[in-house]
């Protein structure tokens, strides 16, 4: 949780305005980094933002002691952070929070709206180590879809889905999902909410277990504030809150209230 500095080896487009920056991170491999952690971000030369922008690891190198993110400009805090160079050298805390858990499982899909498909690039590259792994993107457009190379390399199957049916299946991610047949031992998802709503029902009607990744606005990033809280229903369904940064991003789908 100590606060580093990185220096930026790369920041390259990866189409429809997001950038993906590829930043020297060596002490964030002092405790290992998994799939679905998060960096937080501070916004360089700007005073102004005093908080930190939560970004998920799209992937972690071990060898070399990079990170990767991609991310989408929103606001002026993410614009300051995409508008750095290479050679540059930004200050973050990584990794922070509870990332994806592949337990038992030998069956995996992998399920990613727009930005959230980002997570699911390094989450595919470990699960596929023991596991068999369908990843299931959503974007816009086909301009929109990430990191293809990765998917259609790691994964049993990559199944495309765009909303204007540019690209793969004309529909969302849980047409995609439908479509692949079967069931799985596990769905992983990021995305917007009314996406992870859908996947969340999904799941429950199949009896998949399912983790999803949220997303809230943040404070420290590390369970101190309470910025970041979100409903919750423990196992006796009884509701309470949890904090995204350090009690997820990634929280069981039966345990979220969404
Ligand atoms: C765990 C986690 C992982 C994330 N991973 C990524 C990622 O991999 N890539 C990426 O591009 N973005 C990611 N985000 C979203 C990113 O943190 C926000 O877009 C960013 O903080 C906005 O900052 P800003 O200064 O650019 O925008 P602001 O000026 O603060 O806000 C601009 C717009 O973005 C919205 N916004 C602000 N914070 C969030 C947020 N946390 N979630 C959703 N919308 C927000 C605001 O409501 C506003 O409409 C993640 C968020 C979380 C919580
Ligand atoms: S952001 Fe502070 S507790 Fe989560």
């Amino acid at each position: 949780m100590t606060p580093f500095f990185g220096k930026i080896i790369s920041n390259e487009s990866a189409g429809m305005g997001l950038r993906t920056l590829v930043i020297e991170a060596a002490p964030a491999f002092e405790e290992g980094v998994c799939p679905g952690q998060f960096g937080h971000i501070k916004v360089p030369n700007a005073p102004q933002h005093l908080l930190r922008r939560p970004i998920s690891i799209m992937d972690a190198d071990s060898a070399n002691k990079t990170l990767t993110f991609c991310i989408q400009p929103k606001g002026n805090g993410t614009e300051l952070i995409c508008a750095m160079k290479p050679g540059d050298e930004v200050e973050l805390i990584a990794p922070l929070g509870h990332g994806f858990s592949l337990d038992e499982a030998k069956n995996v899909w992998l399920i990613g709206g727009g930005i959230g498909a980002a997570p699911m690039v390094y989450t595919a590259k470990q699960f596929s180590k023991t596991a068999d792994v369908v990843a299931i993107t959503g974007s816009r457009s086909a301009e929109g879809v990430i990191a293809r190379d990765v998917f259609e390399s790691v994964c049993k199957h990559f199944v495309v889905c765009t909303d204007d049916g540019s690209c793969g299946i004309h529909g969302t991610v849980v047409a995609g999902a439908a479509s692949i047949g079967g069931k799985p031992d596990l769905i992983c998802a990021c995305g917007p909410t009314p996406m992870l709503r859908a996947v969340q029902a999904f799941a429950l009607e199949h009896d998949i277990p399912c983790q999803l990744s949220l997303e809230q606005h943040m404070g420290c990033g590390y369970g101190a504030c309470l910025t970041c809280s979100c409903k919750t229903r423990d196992k006796d369904g009884h509701e309470d809150y949890s904090r995204v940064c350090a009690d997820g991003p990634v929280f069981d789908a039966r345990e979220v209230v969404l």
